[in-house]
């Protein structure tokens, strides 16, 4: 493993407040997305709608890296171009989701274990091959009556994640550790606090028992916020407070850099939030930055709508959400809206 190489790319994702695309929705999930705005899922629509996204002039100057799906590190944009190319061209490192998605986790009814493993060390030494340096695997934690996140789901997930990690860096990817508490439901922000900090703690537990070099990841995790139907939701100062003071009891300062997820929030809501957070410490011992899909997409995915002539709307849509994320990552963003 070399912790050197890997450090310096985990230090370079959150270098100069820039953050992440995520950009690696499966086919099942883009499709989701396309049927929003009427598209339809096509291997040439897919190729279409992520080669304007990667060539939108500028976007280098916020976003440090992409996540892409399977398809895309081997697919190219409609002028020819390799995908992992635009993004190069841009000095925006690629990256790769290697987990195989959620699926029912056997002996916990309604839960889920995020699968992918098997053959995985092979599968990284192909994404170096074709240009990855960095990868990213997402767990699951759902918030439901009665009992459940189980202590078991919660622990198998980290499991995974940890082997995940180990696997990645030996082969030379930097992991992004991904422990996602879903925002769906009524519940209130201390329930998510709770079940985040039961998560985050068995994560760490496993990263330090499977050998994972911490200063060699970034983790990705979700903030602690209120169910999304929730009837009297958390504000954003008391967001960015809970989530900052969790992730100081839970997550090692080794660790570079803290990229949240979206997880549903609107556009609006992420980067107010991440916002907070940077405002409301000067010395935070991680960088704290985002790895956004939907947050940074929605308003592009809408502004596109699958035709060409649309195509630099969407492109400018993408440029402000990733150009106000990067200002809230040196708490700049309410001057930059004002
Ligand atoms: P969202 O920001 O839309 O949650 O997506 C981020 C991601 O990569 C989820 O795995």
């Amino acid at each position: 493993m070399n912790i050197q190489e890997l450090g310096a790319t985990a230090e370079a994702m959150v270098a100069d407040h820039k953050g992440l695309l995520a950009a690696d929705e499966s086919t099942g999930t883009i499709g989701k997305r396309f049927e929003s705005i009427d598209v339809e899922l096509t291997e040439a629509n897919r190729a279409a709608y992520r080669g304007l996204l990667f060539a939108a002039e500028g976007l280098g100057n916020y976003i440090s890296g992409a996540i892409l799906y399977d398809e895309t590190i081997r697919q190219k944009a409609p002028d020819g171009t390799m995908m992992v190319d635009l993004l190069k061209k841009q000095g925006i490192l690629p990256g790769i989701k290697v987990d195989a998605g959620t699926k029912p986790l056997a002996g916990a009814e309604g839960e889920t274990v995020t699968e992918g493993l098997d053959g995985l060390a092979g599968r990284v030494d192909e994404y170096v091959g074709l240009g990855a340096k960095f990868a990213k695997w997402r767990a699951v934690i759902d918030i439901k009556q009665p009992g459940i996140p189980s202590r078991y789901a919660i622990r198998v997930n980290a499991q995974a994640l940890a082997r995940y990690a180990r696997i990645c860096q030996e082969g030379g990817l930097v992991p992004i550790v991904e422990p996602e508490v879903l925002m769906d439901g009524d519940h209130d922000i201390d329930t998510c606090a709770a079940v985040t900090e039961a998560t985050l703690v068995e994560v760490f537990h496993e990263l330090y028992e499977q050998g994972v070099q911490l200063e060699g990841m970034i983790l990705k995790p979700n903030m602690v916020i209120s169910g999304k139907l929730n009837g009297s939701r958390a504000g954003v100062e008391e967001v960015a407070a809970k989530t900052i003071a969790l992730l100081k009891r839970t997550v090692p300062s080794a660790v570079p850099g803290i990229m949240f997820l979206s997880g549903g929030q609107t556009e609006t809501e992420a980067s107010e939030h991440l916002n907070a957070m940077n405002g409301g410490s000067d010395n935070l011992p991680w960088t704290v930055s985002y790895s956004y899909g939907r947050a940074l997409q929605e308003s592009a995915l809408k502004a596109w709508r699958g035709k060409v002539e649309n195509i630099p709307a969407a492109q400018q849509a993408l440029l402000q959400r990733a150009r106000l994320n990067s200002a809230a990552c040196e708490a700049r963003y309410l001057a930059e809206v004002a």
